[in-house]
């Protein structure tokens, strides 16, 4: 579990980086929020600097698209989904993100 940020620091429509194993984005979509990898599947661009609209973060660097509540890509030039994480809110307000394992380690290719 990481501690990501208090939830008055991402109002709606904002997102803040995390850093992990690998970098997680979390995003506050009108009041839910989600996470998912930060670097876009594409190549090396932070989709925490990308635009929101709706449940979809636009990558800033080619405009590929994904959707924050499966990571799936829904237009190219990704191919490939960015992986979704949990994130919780405590009673204090803090934001957690609860990592998921990584891809290679999920599948026995560690
Ligand atoms: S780096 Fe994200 S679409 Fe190319």
């Amino acid at each position: 579990m990481i501690y990501a940020c208090h939830l008055d620091d991402l109002p709606k429509g904002e997102s803040v980086r995390v850093m992990a194993d690998v970098p997680i984005a979390v995003f506050n979509v009108d009041g839910r929020l989600y996470a998912v990898d930060d670097t876009c599947t594409h190549q090396n661009a932070s989709l925490s600097d990308g635009w929101l609209e709706g449940c979809f973060i636009e990558c800033p660097l080619h405009e590929a698209s994904f959707d924050l509540r499966t990571g799936a890509p829904t237009c190219l030039p990704a191919k490939r989904p960015v992986r979704t994480h949990a994130v919780t809110v405590a009673e204090d307000g803090a934001v957690y993100v609860h990592a998921s394992v990584p891809q290679a380690v999920a599948e026995g290719a560690a």
